[in-house]
């Protein structure tokens, strides 16, 4: 057993995986034989994060019970208290296909008492409010653009108070959804197309926020009280990009669209040399919101670095993608934690804590 899990002397575990899925009728054995099918054809196409921390965890000499949720948390319920998990990892990112509602899920698991990973529901709930989150911030000190928010319905008014370029998002959105060149408004006209486009795409409030000109950069942090730590920080660079803002910008093409990015030279890196007084600021930045949004176990931030060297909050991510080779775990993986080590590591955070 030991030289299963190399990295850790902790407790052989019952641990539940918990997370959203689209197969409203699967048993548990369909969840596990699809999870075994979609390991064995990794170097095709990337599993589902569920099925890596589920690999990692069982890898590290754990019990593990996969345990997919789409539209009946009653079914959780029973199936948890049927098989008693000393923990509940919660992979979970949406529930009933609504990434909005995802804070229902660690809410049971927390009214039933068990002991999960990751954010609790203020966390989730709060950091999803993108104005919200950055009203927290503003009152700890946190630089964050200037912003104003147009809930579904309302219209930018005459004068516009805010600097352009600005940039116009969907309030909850998630993974650059809604985010494209097409976000950077330049002008008044510009800005009450974009917020009535988010309004009706979307049905949710659009955020308008000074555009931000800096580098790109995302620090994810591990741990809790004194052993919370900041990993190193990944950069998003854009090598053929001109000067304009929309080549700049981490749309969903520039995340997620391999071709696209080989094409515009878009690559993320282990974040290139910063100031002394720069690197200093973002691990304030990121201590300071990370205790302010009350984040637990691990999250990620995406902040810019302008060339004065000030570091600007641009967005939280509770429970962030845990994905092998993206930037958390590959953050993780230069602080020394090779996969496997880091998802033992938010294991034993979320044990450690005392609530
Ligand atoms: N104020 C800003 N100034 C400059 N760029 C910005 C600003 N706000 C957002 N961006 C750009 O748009 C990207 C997406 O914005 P944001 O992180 O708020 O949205 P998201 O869709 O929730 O992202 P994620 O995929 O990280 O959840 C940022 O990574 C950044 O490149
Ligand atoms: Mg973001």
């Amino acid at each position: 057993m030991v030289g299963d899990r190399p990295w850790f002397g902790t407790e052989r575990m019952r641990i539940a995986v918990v997370y959203d899925t689209p197969y409203v009728d699967w048993s548990p054995e369909q969840h596990a034989a699809q999870m075994a099918k979609d390991l064995a054809n990794a170097r095709k196409v990337e599993p589902e994060m569920e099925w890596q921390v589920a690999k990692a965890l069982q890898t590290n000499g754990h019990d593990v019970l996969v345990l997919g949720v789409h539209d009946d948390l009653r079914d959780m319920s029973v199936r948890l208290a049927e098989w008693k998990p000393d923990l509940v990892f919660n992979a979970s990112e949406a529930y009933l296909d609504n990434s909005e509602l995802d804070y229902l899920i660690p809410a049971l698991l927390e009214s039933e008492g068990y002991r999960y990973t990751g954010a609790p529901p203020i966390a989730l709930l709060v950091t999803r409010n993108k104005a919200m989150s950055k009203k927290v911030l503003a009152y700890h000190g946190v630089k964050v653009p200037g912003s104003r928010t147009y809930r579904v319905g309302e219209s930018p008014a005459e004068e516009i108070t805010l600097r352009f370029p600005l940039i116009v998002k969907p309030m909850a959105g998630d993974a650059s959804e809604g985010i494209s060149q097409a976000s950077i408004v330049h002008d008044r006209s510009q800005l009450v197309d974009r917020v009535a486009f988010v309004h009706e795409r979307f049905a949710q409030p659009a955020m308008a926020e000074e555009y931000i000109e800096g580098r790109e950069l995302y620090a994810t942090m591990l741990g809790n009280g004194d052993r919370a730590q900041l990993l190193p920080i990944v950069e998003m660079i854009f090598e053929a990009a001109g000067s304009r803002p929309e080549d700049r910008i981490a749309t969903q093409s520039a995340k997620w669209d391999l071709g696209y990015r080989k094409r515009r030279g878009i690559k993320n890196v282990f974040a290139r040399r910063m100031s002394k007084v720069a690197s200093e600021r973002l691990a304030r930045t990121c201590y300071a919101a990370y205790r302010a949004l009350w984040l637990r176990d691990y999250a990620r931030f995406d902040v810019r670095l302008d060339k004065d060297g000030e570091i600007w909050f641009i967005e939280a991510n509770a429970n962030p993608f845990l994905s092998y080779g993206h930037d958390s775990a590959e953050a993780a993986h230069k602080a020394g934690l090779v996969y496997n080590a880091f998802i033992q590591r938010i294991v034993d955070e979320a044990m450690a804590r005392d609530a």
